[in-house]
């Protein structure tokens, strides 16, 4: 089966509206927390894909029901001791690691053991983050050199931890919240800021957790047991997957766009207030709360006069899975943009430094990359005329889709391989792209 697209044309002027289908993070949190919970849960807007798939065949393999119905998703909880976990269980997380990384923290009490395992480029990121922490707990914990397979077995006598937490990853953070919400006592957290989806959650369900915000970090309480009941809850917007549409808006001609519903939560803007130092003028507008969660309908239009950013570093776990489309705007930008600190994202669905680096220079765009800093030299006039084949990413949907949007808005001739990757995060990325006017082969 043929597994590329091909791009000839830049995108024609759009004006338009559309939504963006339900968060990934938050969605495979509703669905790990409802598989915990006392009773049924219902999930609206929940996103259908690989990942959160994944999660669904998960909690489905440790006995926890669900049913699909037209607009929600109903999940049927037996509180915190509620798996049933078979002999020899073996749970595929697919190549998502929010799903791997915090399906271990509520296996922390398992009776039997659980064999974690993974894609490929699962199998290749780190698990050693938060296998640490949880070890600590009173789990029994193996993993193969610090990666998958991880092979669990709870413990009955868990006790409570001191954590910190230094990566500023909401996976890590996460984890360990939903380990402690089963162990009694309380586990302090001292966490790097993080996306914090899991601590609205946690508010939203009424878990006892106390929270003290300072510049750099949160510190975390959270006192357990701590049983919960089922819940209604409506997923947001996917803001990064609205990124895709937000960039390619700012760099074609003449073009608007609205995105409706997008979870504006102040730990995933990064990417707005980054775009807007570079002179995008990103509008929020019928800002409202969603069970706990910020949301609001994103505007933004085609931007003549780009400018250069020295991004500040506190912006990089805000916009962690979007730096490969600022880097698009970086390259079209006027001046010399640089970016620090950001080993963490050589640690994704693949090393996306590495592979960004790379990219701009196949497009002529002068980079100069120092250990984990790049700075990118712009070119306002860049259009391109070459013929250009991406490939080999680690079929990471992140660097498919950045992909797409660099050939609809800097010209040339486009293959881009591995188009079944965009299934993880977001399968209907190019029914939306064409509803645009791209014209995709
Ligand atoms: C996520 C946290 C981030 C992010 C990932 C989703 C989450 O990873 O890159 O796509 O849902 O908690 P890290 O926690 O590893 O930074």
């Amino acid at each position: 089966m043929k597994n590329h697209i091909e791009i000839k044309n830049i995108i024609k002027p759009f004006q338009k509206k559309i939504e963006i289908s339900g968060d990934k993070s938050i969605s495979i949190r509703s669905v790990l927390l409802a598989s915990q919970a006392i009773g049924k849960s219902k999930i609206y807007n929940l996103l259908e894909s690989e990942d959160v798939v994944n999660s669904l065949k998960t909690i489905k393999k440790l006995g926890i029901k669900y049913k699909k119905f037209n607009k929600y998703y109903e999940i049927y909880g037996f509180g915190l001791n509620g798996y049933k976990i078979n002999k020899n269980l073996t749970i595929n997380a697919g190549n998502s690691g929010t799903l791997a990384r915090l399906i271990l923290g509520l296996l922390i009490n398992s009776k039997k053991q659980v064999k974690l395992i993974g894609d490929e480029s699962l199998s290749k990121r780190d698990f050693s983050r938060v296998t640490n922490p949880l070890k600590e707990f009173g789990a029994n914990i193996n993993t193969h050199k610090n990666s998958l397979p991880v092979k669990i077995i709870g413990s009955e006598f868990l006790r409570p931890i001191n954590y910190i937490e230094k990566l500023g990853s909401a996976q890590c953070k996460s984890s360990v919240m939903l380990a402690a919400i089963k162990t009694p006592g309380k586990t302090i957290i001292k966490a790097k800021k993080s996306r914090n989806h899991t601590e609205l959650f946690f508010k939203h369900l009424k878990i006892p957790i106390k929270i003290i915000e300072n510049k750099n970090n949160d510190y975390i309480e959270v006192s357990g047991p701590a049983n919960f009941n089922g819940f209604e809850y409506n997923v947001p917007g996917d803001i990064s997957s609205s990124s895709f549409f937000l960039v390619l808006t700012i760099l074609s001609n003449k073009s608007k766009i609205i995105i409706k519903n997008v979870n504006v939560n102040n730990s995933r803007v990064g990417v707005i207030k980054i775009l807007n130092k570079m002179n995008a003028k990103i509008k929020l507008k019928n800002k409202r709360n969603y069970n706990g969660e910020l949301i609001a309908d994103i505007s933004v239009e085609s931007v003549k006069n780009l400018k250069c950013i020295d991004c500040p570093d506190k912006f990089n776990s805000s916009a962690i899975d979007e730096f490969l489309v600022i880097f698009l705007v970086a390259a079209k930008a006027k001046g010399i943009s640089i970016f620090r600190n950001l080993s963490e994202l050589n640690k994704k669905e693949s090393p996306r430094l590495n592979i960004a680096t790379e990219f701009l220079k196949k497009i002529g765009i002068k980079v100069l990359r120092k250990k984990d800093n790049l700075k990118i030299y712009g070119n306002p006039g860049l259009d391109l005329r070459g013929n250009y084949t991406i490939k080999n990413f680690r079929k990471d949907h992140r660097v498919f889709m950045m992909s797409c949007i660099a050939a609809l808005t800097f010209g040339g001739n486009w293959k881009i391989y591995d188009i079944d990757s965009i299934r993880t995060s977001f399968p209907s990325f190019l029914k939306k792209i064409k509803y645009l006017g791209a014209k995709i082969n």
